[in-house]
């Protein structure tokens, strides 16, 4: 894999090296084989052979065949793979939408692949930010109601919802740009204005599903310093991609085939073997 092949890629990396978490393999592998302990708080997501099949009116579909993961705070986690390797199956286990059929998934300690639909809208709603290729923003409501969303369903007072919402707007550099509406704004201030409505709750993971898959290069590069920016924050990044030079962002790239990892690269490794 060609990661930070530019050198002002690798100035960046550099910079926030001493900031985010890593992980080593051997570190992971300890954790995913302690099979029904709970994690230490330390790995904000632990999964132990989680395998989720979908039954096509007979036909079985297995999209993940027991996948283990372990990612601990602050880390910045690319997952890659080609179309139809189970990688979005992941992600919504992960984002606390689906459950899987088989395995565990430990999330902040929480033993979330038992819970019931109720328990796991409240800790979704609590502990994940979603950001997706197509933006999904509310087309007739400004940047700032768009962000407020989450604590509207959250039953935040209103005040209090606009000093959050025009705060994560902040973060993300669009302040100015608060009263303006999606077809006000470009794609990557759109994409931004959905980074700020997944940060709002301030979550303990910000999961990406593609999140350029329909932006130009400039402005996806655009989107990848936010992204670097809030992992130098010490939030925790999970991004689908399919882009070599988008995962060379992220401080480990795991690489999935038919439901299965099948690589598993950090910056550690990639410097041990001369790759970086
Ligand atoms: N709701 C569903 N019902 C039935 N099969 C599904 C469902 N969702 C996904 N699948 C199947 O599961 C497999 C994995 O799909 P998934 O969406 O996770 O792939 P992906 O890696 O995200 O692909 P892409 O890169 O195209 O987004 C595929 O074979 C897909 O057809
Ligand atoms: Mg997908």
């Amino acid at each position: 894999m060609t990661a930070h092949t530019t050198g002002e890629r690798a100035d960046d990396t550099l910079a926030t090296t001493g900031e985010h978490s890593l992980s080593t393999t051997a570190e992971r592998k300890a954790v995913v084989e302690l099979s029904g302990q709970a994690p230490d708080k330390d790995w904000v997501i632990v999964t132990r052979g989680l395998k989720r099949e979908y039954d096509m009116g007979g036909e079985i579909v297995r999209a993940l065949r027991g996948v283990d993961i372990a990612i601990r705070r602050n880390e910045y986690v690319a997952i890659m793979g080609p179309s139809g390797s189970g990688k979005s199956t992941l992600m919504n286990l992960i984002g606390c939408l689906d459950t899987p059929n088989e395995g565990e998934y430990w999330l902040n300690g929480q033993l979330v692949s038992r819970m019931s639909d109720d328990a796991l809208a409240r800790v979704r709603n609590k502990e994940i930010g979603f950001v997706f290729q197509t933006f999904n923003l509310l087309p007739r409501s400004t940047a700032l109601q768009n962000v407020e969303l989450p604590l509207v369903y959250a039953g935040v007072p209103s005040a209090e919802r606009k000093r959050r919402a025009s705060a994560a707007l902040e973060k993300v550099q669009l302040g100015e740009r608060m009263y303006h509406k999606p077809n006000e704004l470009s794609g990557g201030q759109r994409q931004r204005v959905a980074i700020a409505r997944a940060l709002v709750n301030e979550p303990s993971i910000l999961l990406a599903d593609e999140p350029t898959g329909n932006l130009d290069s400039q402005t996806s590069e655009e989107i990848m310093r936010v992204f670097a920016g809030l992992s130098t924050q010490g939030q925790t990044v999970v991004m689908v991609t399919h882009e070599p030079d988008i995962a060379a962002w992220a401080h480990r790239r795991i690489v999935f085939r038919d439901g299965r990892i099948i690589d598993e690269m950090t910056e550690l490794d990639e410097l041990a073997e001369g790759r970086a």
